[in-house]
């Protein structure tokens, strides 16, 4: 077990009808004049939208609106808010929907509060002294945003999709109402259930320091996630369910998952931001279409955990070598992305690549590493490439 770091400053107001509580908590966390930040209109559609605004008409809290955050979020519309904020001498972030919502608020928020060009910090050239103060109203369980210290944002001038990671922009408060998310279509909750699983999943796949707690909470997580990701496939409305899957989705991504471990493995996020960044797919979609190849290809140097988590998780016959188990656990987890109608490969995800754009993904996904990255196995450009060509 290593030593570890864990903080979660966000403050989670969770059930039924929450967001009615929104300008009590901007107020609490000192916010006067508020950037209401969201996607491209299901928060319109949905109606979220003008209760947010009427609540905060009848607090007396002025604020300005910017819609506009496409799922991966672009850079264009982060200067905007940057600009829009500035003019408006913005002092606090509300960030209504999902995680490119709240990715796109809280880059926002770095370039309010840094001086200089906000791609910087996804660039790696340098890091945030601070980031404006955000609250997030969650519609989609999925990235975890809400509680994490992760944003990621696609710059459109090469399609370059990266993530930049600081506790400035943790949210201050979390409002979580299973209720909102009754409204998505069932392949944005399959998706935002693969999400959930992959972030704890990235932090279980390791060679280091695993912890008896931490592999405990990570296997409750994911066989929780499992079981009610099919129940919703049928009950989309199934309230319990839906919560189950909400609170999941903050525990898989707030740091809990990994306490003790060397950090997690995290290529498969990285392979699939250059799917999400060339081919503009669903994050969930792109995880599960690359994790297969991904364990086929690693699953060797990893062995113990790739065989815990078959049988803990995935439930498989224990008999045979642990290789043996090991696949069945693969296959056991492609085998449920089928049943949640979630792709297991690219063919599946409707991407038919060039051998050139797998290389330039390749080439792009270790510029993006610095090099080699990993824990289960580390993994250069060339091995980039062999699990590109094999999700194929
Ligand atoms: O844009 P709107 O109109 O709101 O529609 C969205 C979008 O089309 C829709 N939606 C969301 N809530 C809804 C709804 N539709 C109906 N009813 C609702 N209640 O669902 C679609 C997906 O929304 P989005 O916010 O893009 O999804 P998600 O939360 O999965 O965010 C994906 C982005 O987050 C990044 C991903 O790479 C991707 O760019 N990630 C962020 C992380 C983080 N900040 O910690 C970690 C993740 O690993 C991930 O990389
Ligand atoms: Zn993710």
């Amino acid at each position: 077990m290593f030593d570890f770091n864990y903080f979660t400053p966000t403050k989670v107001v969770f059930g039924k009808g929450t967001e009615s509580r929104v300008a009590d908590l901007i107020k609490e966390f000192g916010g006067r004049k508020i950037l209401i930040h969201y996607g491209g209109g299901s928060v319109v559609r949905s109606g979220l939208l003008k209760r947010v605004t009427d609540t905060l008409d009848e607090a007396g809290i002025s604020y300005v609106t910017l819609g506009g955050a496409v799922p991966n979020p672009r850079l264009g519309l982060v200067y905007e808010g940057i600009e829009l904020c500035k003019k408006e001498n913005v002092d606090f972030l509300l960030a209504v929907g999902g995680g490119s919502a709240i990715d796109s608020a809280k880059a926002i928020g770095y370039g309010v509060a840094n001086e200089g060009d906000v791609w910087d910090f996804y660039d790696y050239k340098r890091k945030a002294t601070g980031c404006l103060p955000l609250g997030v109203i969650l519609t989609i369980a999925a990235t975890g945003s809400e509680m994490s210290d992760s944003s990621v944002i696609t710059k459109e001038e090469g399609l370059v999709k990266r993530g930049y990671s600081s506790d400035y922009s943790r949210p201050r408060f979390a409002i979580m109402n299973p209720e909102l998310t009754m409204t998505l279509p069932d392949y944005q909750t399959a998706c935002g259930c693969t999400d959930i699983m992959m972030h704890t999943m990235e932090r279980y796949f390791t060679n280091g320091g695993n912890m008896e707690l931490t592999d405990a909470l990570a296997e409750g997580l994911l066989r929780t996630v499992k079981k009610n990701a099919l129940i919703l496939c049928k009950d989309p409305k199934n309230y319990d369910a839906r919560a189950e899957v909400m609170w999941a989705g903050s525990l898989a991504h707030n740091g809990l998952t990994g306490c003790g471990n060397d950090g997690g493995d995290w290529m498969t996020h990285k392979l699939e931001h250059e799917l999400g960044g060339l081919y503009d797919v669903a994050h969930g979609a792109g995880l599960a279409a690359i994790w297969g190849s991904w364990a086929r290809f690693v699953y060797k140097d990893c062995l113990p955990r790739f065989k815990k988590f078959a049988i803990n998780v995935m439930e498989v016959d224990e008999s045979g070598s642990d290789e043996e188990i090991a696949i069945r656990g693969i296959e056991a987890m492609e085998e449920f992305y089928r049943s949640i109608n979630i792709p297991t490969n690219l063919r599946e995800l409707g991407i038919k690549a060039t051998d050139e754009e797998l290389a330039l993904m390749a080439k792009k996904c270790a510029i993006g590493v610095g090099g080699e990255m990993g824990s289960a196995k580390v993994l250069n450009e060339e091995d980039m490439l062999a699990i590109f060509r094999a999700s194929m």
